[in-house]
């Protein structure tokens, strides 16, 4: 892949995490963005008004792109399967985002779609270029704190999705505790046993959807590691997003994010600071800048993308069996898929 030119990026999805990625690919030089997908054209056209890219509305109008070097696909859950093989099959690089689907057959299938392919394909798991998260990540596989005994990921949103979004999340398992059971195997790659609880404390929508509205997950690693994962769907402070690693010599910590440093200390409260950075898009806006430009490098150089396909197949191998454990009261194992 040529250096000297950007690479020719298409776009699907122009909803919440489209325009993300689109702010984000116009902001990085060695990224052309040539064309927006959305069935809905009027959101595509807003969304590509200025940018020199085309709004369409389907896939064949992108794959039929001349010199198409990727795509990114920020389209609902549902559509990425059909895209990520579409795009293999073109020998266009793809960046995904996550959950690869909520159903495991249909990713399973997908994986032998993709068998023998060379077609870089990247997971957005974009929690893991996050910081303050990847150099917790990256301290402790170079042992600064011994040997990693225990990991806790905290990550509470700051209030529950609509009834609507909720009935077609998949559940709590499937749809948000997935990031951290991702960010569980970026530390701890093999777990080994799943268990979890779920209670229904403060939504009564969630509980009517079948869903619960708090969980706590706990992993085993294959070397005996723990890692607890605590979820809420509502946290009456803000976005709470925390990681804490245990190890035989000490521990690393990365805590909530304010927009500055300032703190106000008087007689009615000491520290006060800012609200946490609120919600998702902030939160996280650099990891996803990050995301892309590891995403841009794997495919100017041809080294595999990470995380990739298996990446998102494991982190809902742990989602189901979590969900599993909260319905039977059962310790899970975790075999080969
Ligand atoms: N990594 C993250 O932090 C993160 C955050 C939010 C969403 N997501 C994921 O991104 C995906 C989209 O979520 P969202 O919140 O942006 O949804 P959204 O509903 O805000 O936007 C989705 C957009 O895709 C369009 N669309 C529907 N079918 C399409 C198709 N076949 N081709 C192209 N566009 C199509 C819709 O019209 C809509 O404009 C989901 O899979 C979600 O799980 C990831």
């Amino acid at each position: 892949m040529s250096a000297d030119r950007p690479l020719k990026v298409a776009l699907f999805g122009s909803g919440r995490i489209g325009q993300v990625h689109a702010r984000n690919i116009l902001a990085n030089p060695g990224l052309e963005l040539v064309a927006i997908a959305d069935p809905i054209i009027e959101s595509a056209q807003a969304l590509a008004e200025g940018t020199g890219a085309v709004a369409v509305t389907t896939a064949d109008e992108v794959f039929a792109i001349d010199g198409l070097d990727a795509v990114i696909i920020g389209s609902p859950t549902n559509t990425h399967v059909d895209l990520i093989s579409r795009a293999a099959a073109n020998g266009v690089a793809a960046l995904c985002e996550k959950p690869i689907d909520l159903d495991l057959d249909r990713v399973l299938a997908c994986r032998d779609s993709l068998r023998g392919s060379e077609t870089p394909l990247m997971l957005g798991f974009n929690r893991r270029f996050d910081p303050n998260f990847s150099a917790v990540q990256s301290r402790v596989s170079t042992g600064e704190i011994g040997k990693l005994e225990q990991l806790t990921i905290i990550s509470r949103d700051p209030a529950p999705a609509p009834a609507a979004y909720i009935a077609n999340s998949g559940g709590i398992f499937r749809d948000q505790s997935i990031h951290d059971l991702d960010m569980a195997r970026f530390f701890v790659p093999d777990i080994i046993e799943v268990s979890a609880t779920g209670s229904n404390l403060f939504c009564d929508y969630i509980e009517e959807a079948g869903d619960f509205d708090s969980v706590v997950i706990t992993l085993r690693g294959r070397d005996g590691e723990q890692i607890t994962i605590i979820n809420s769907r509502h946290s009456a402070f803000g976005h709470d997003q925390r990681l804490e690693a245990f190890g035989s010599e000490g521990m690393l910590t990365a805590g909530n994010l304010t927009p500055t440093s300032v703190r106000k200390f008087t007689a009615a409260g000491a520290e006060e600071a800012d609200p946490y950075l609120n919600f998702f898009l902030e939160r996280y806006a650099e990891a996803y800048r990050s995301e892309l430009g590891s995403f841009e490098a794997a495919v100017r150089t041809g080294t595999a993308c990470s995380p990739g396909f298996d990446d998102g197949l494991q982190a809902l191998l742990l989602a189901n069996a979590a969900e599993e454990s909260a319905r039977s009261g059962r310790v899970v194992k975790i075999g080969q898929a």
